[in-house]
């Protein structure tokens, strides 16, 4: 029996459908809310609003879970890779070896980019933020493939946008990089898998052989996995609430690289090393500056811990924990910066103030902490959260194309100027 939610409003009695998903959680269906009543809901953030139905990640935030198509992150983690996993949240299902093999091969065919994109990377000064770049290159393959202007071409055409994005992605923003340390770019080697290649195209030089370190390489694989969805996010809700539009799908994941930039979303993990930093340059006292993040009146926020979404630990963090020990003890790292984050989790993790408040590690925390041992710098950590997110933005832009959604077009309560005539200039 289908469940429905009242409202009474003004002396009259509403009913609305409630819809439950397949994870047993609940909405209320308001679509005929303001058509029936006159009312809108107000939500800013979007924090108690769902924008669609999905089949693609779940979470689920008291209880630390979260899943890619019915997969628990932590068996993706472990025993798949960032390909299989980008392959299973496009299409819905893990790979067969001939899929696989094939989206493989389509991958690798097509990470070469045209040499003209070399002259809008020239234009950009050596300063240029590398998100900046690369969501600038990403915008110029519309450019180049205007027939991607058209989103709803046959499913082979996307499909090849698709494919084009996942190749060409790693190129732009290992060459974004490059642009900043005022390098040569590098060709990708299609005799690499696609982590080896990004960081051969990321750290080789003309003057000397570079060799990838596979232990980087798997570290980096792992990360881009855990990056990979997560369900209905800022920038994930960019790259549909653009697509909607009927932009195109280049468009799309430009907007959403813009969005993950901020600090508040895929830029948390640059801060969280900014913060680490700044606090070895204040004489590395963590304690001093655990309190000042107690402190109401100081205006020190400890970047990197707690979560919008889940209320105990973010089940990816606990992942990355281990990969951090992990790889940092097999690359021998030994970084003043990563002791004093190990201060700075402890406290988190058995502080009541923190726990109290729910302010555990997340997964910024720690992927900065493995970026920078991986001698990525940081300014490229949030490129490197976007080349995670990218399978998850595409599958989403999917989705929502697949699904015929409607353009996004949220309401508001007007607070402003009531009905007032024109004053004219000499009169104010
Ligand atoms: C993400 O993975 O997108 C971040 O944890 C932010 C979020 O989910 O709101």
């Amino acid at each position: 029996m289908s469940e429905s939610a009242k409202l009474s409003f003004q002396g009259k009695d509403y009913e609305f459908p409630v819809i439950t998903g397949t994870e047993n959680e609940s909405a209320i269906d308001i679509a005929k809310l303001r058509a029936s009543s006159g009312l809108i809901t107000l939500d800013p953030g979007y924090k108690n609003t769902g924008a669609t139905k999905s089949a693609i990640t779940f979470l689920d935030g008291e209880e630390g879970i979260l899943r890619y198509r019915g997969y628990r992150i932590e068996d993706l983690a472990e025993k798949s890779n960032f390909l299989e996993v980008s392959y299973l949240l496009i299409y819905g299902e893990l790979p067969t070896q001939e899929q696989y093999e094939n989206f493989s091969k389509e991958i690798t065919h097509h990470t070469l980019v045209h040499e003209d994109i070399k002259k809008i990377l020239e234009g950009f000064p050596s300063n240029a933020h590398p998100m900046g770049v690369l969501s600038s290159l990403i915008c110029a393959l519309t450019a180049f493939y205007p027939d991607s202007l058209n989103p709803n071409r046959n499913k082979e055409e996307v499909n090849l946008s698709i494919v084009r994005l996942i190749a060409k992605m790693p190129t732009f923003a290992a060459w974004a990089y490059k642009n900043e340390m005022g390098h040569p770019v590098n060709y990708p080697d299609n005799s690499l898998d696609y982590c080896s290649n990004f960081l051969k195209m990321m750290f080789a030089l003309p003057a000397e052989k570079y060799d990838v370190d596979p232990v980087v390489a798997s570290a980096l694989d792992k990360l881009l996995i855990l990056h990979a969805d997560h369900e209905q996010n800022c920038s994930t809700s960019t790259v549909r609430i653009v697509g909607s539009s009927q932009a195109s799908i280049y468009a799309s994941i430009s907007a959403g690289i813009n969005a993950l930039w901020g600090p508040l979303h895929g830029g948390a993990n640059q801060s969280v090393i900014e913060m680490l930093e700044a606090i070895k340059a204040d004489g590395g006292d963590a304690k001093k500056y655990l309190d000042k993040a107690k402190d109401k009146n100081d205006p020190f926020r400890l970047m990197g811990f707690g979560h919008r979404v889940y209320k105990n630990f973010d089940p990816r963090a606990k992942i990355i924990k281990k990969a951090a020990d992990d790889v940092l003890g097999k690359l021998g790292v030994n970084d003043p910066v990563l002791e004093i984050a190990k201060e700075l989790e402890h406290a988190a993790l058995n502080d009541q103030y923190f726990i109290d408040r729910q302010l555990y590690p997340n997964v910024d925390f720690y992927s900065g902490i493995i970026y920078r041992a991986l001698g990525i710098p940081t300014d490229m950590f949030t490129v490197m959260f976007a080349l995670g997110r990218l399978p998850g933005w595409i599958a989403q832009w999917k989705e929502m194309r697949e699904n015929g959604e409607p353009i996004g077009r949220p309401r508001q309560v007007y607070t402003g100027a009531n009905e007032r005539d024109y004053v004219s200039m000499n009169k104010r």
